[in-house]
């Protein structure tokens, strides 16, 4: 009898697996976990045919510079592959230490801390300090990671539009003037392009006593001087509480970082489960984010192509009557509207030989079905050509 109940529980998750329809979708029509066989910059081979890459977040391009190549290659042979430990037992090495103080110093922040994911920093950003009782204050549009970590914090959230200073202050008149509250957004939306409205948003959050905290995985390296991202753009590090973002964009790196005072650096420290209970970042992980850093305080000339390649790429689609969300940053959607045309379009640009990802609702709003694609510095001009062929062709495709 016991048995019987036992294998009736554990059927129902087998056939939840078994039925599920975005899967048996995926499994159909392939658009993702693509294993490429090999690649060099921007070209990438997949089922034996080259392809460009017009969808990763390697946005300066680093992540095939030979000095970034040899860092990562020494961090290896002086550290070993991996330090097998959490920060808080047998995995802190001085290299940590090292890189969390450079970030902290590019950002104008008096401390930082390194996890082993963007995906990490960013949601233990939220759940370390917010608490039960506490009111969270989000943009409708805010990636996954910032959610777990609302979720986790159990504080009662409240949405509000996207990027809208206006729906911010309406929803906030809900709120108690005396509840602890805390803002959460990004600097740079990575399916809308958008940039945050950040001076409208951080004026409100002041005079509401909000405690904010902006996600600039695609903002650093990409906005402010020197790439110091979103906040710098605008002027406002005495605005934002904590900055966090991720290594494996801009650093091409992997891991990712939370910025801020000494005190909220150190309560992280103490609170921050995906601290606590998670492996350090590797040797050469740590070694590749550091000098990417470096070469972005001393090689100007790859944050200028990235943004004269965007301005290309921008004018490109637009002259295909092609509709990209009023992007203003290298992260570009090409919206389509409904899976039936993101499809057609996105196979054509394979046939092509152009690598884009499709995203569609729920991970977008319905309606704003879409191709994501990101320019890199390291895109050329032979690149830029083929791109435009493979964008008229799928145009026609619709
Ligand atoms: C806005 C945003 N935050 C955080 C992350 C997570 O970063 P990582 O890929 O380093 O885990 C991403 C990655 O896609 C992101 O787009």
């Amino acid at each position: 009898m016991a048995i019987s109940f036992f294998s009736k529980g554990k059927k129902a998750m087998i056939s939840r697996c078994r039925d599920d329809y975005a899967t048996k979708m995926r499994l159909k029509y392939a658009p993702y976990y693509h294993a490429m066989e090999s690649q060099t910059g921007t070209n990438v081979r997949l089922q034996g045919r080259d392809m460009i890459m017009l969808s990763s977040n390697d946005y300066l391009g680093l992540s095939f510079h030979p000095k970034v190549i040899e860092a990562g290659r020494a961090a290896m042979l002086k550290w070993g592959t991996s330090t097998t430990g959490a920060r808080t037992s047998n995995g802190s090495r001085g290299f940590h230490v090292e890189l969390e103080e450079r970030l902290a110093a590019f950002l104008g922040r008096e401390a930082c801390h390194i996890h082993v994911a963007g995906y990490l920093s960013c949601l233990s950003s939220v759940a370390s300090f917010a608490q039960k009782g506490d009111h969270i204050l989000a943009d409708k549009n805010i990636h996954s990671c910032l959610w777990d970590g609302i979720r986790l914090s159990m504080a009662t959230v409240e949405r509000f539009s996207h990027n809208s200073p206006d729906d911010l202050r309406e929803v906030l008149t809900a709120v108690s003037p005396d509840a602890t509250k805390m803002l959460v957004v990004e600097g740079v939306y990575s399916m809308e392009g958008h940039i945050a409205r950040l001076p409208e948003l951080a004026e409100i959050a002041e005079e509401n006593g909000c405690f904010t905290v902006l996600d600039d995985a695609h903002g650093f390296g990409v906005l402010g001087r020197k790439g110091r991202g979103t906040v710098d753009h605008f002027g406002l590090n005495d605005k934002v509480d904590i900055i966090c973002g991720s290594l494996s964009k801009s650093l091409a790196s992997t891991g990712g970082f939370v910025a801020a005072s000494r005190e909220i650096i150190e309560y992280l420290r103490t609170h921050s489960k995906q601290t606590i209970f998670s492996a350090a970042i590797s040797p050469s992980q740590a070694a590749c984010a550091q000098t990417s850093l470096e070469i972005m305080q001393q090689e100007p000339q790859h944050l200028e192509r990235l943004w004269a390649n965007t301005r290309r790429y921008r004018a490109m689609l637009k002259s295909l009557g092609l509709d990209t969300w009023e992007s203003e940053t290298p992260a570009v959607p090409i919206v389509l509207g409904s899976k039936e045309r993101v499809y057609p379009f996105w196979k054509a640009l394979m046939e092509k030989g152009v690598f884009t990802v499709m995203s569609i609702a729920p991970a977008v709003p319905a309606g704003k079905d879409l191709i994501r694609t990101a320019i890199s510095a390291m895109h050329t001009e032979e690149q830029f050509e083929r791109i435009a062929d493979a964008m008229a062709y799928a145009v026609k495709r619709l």
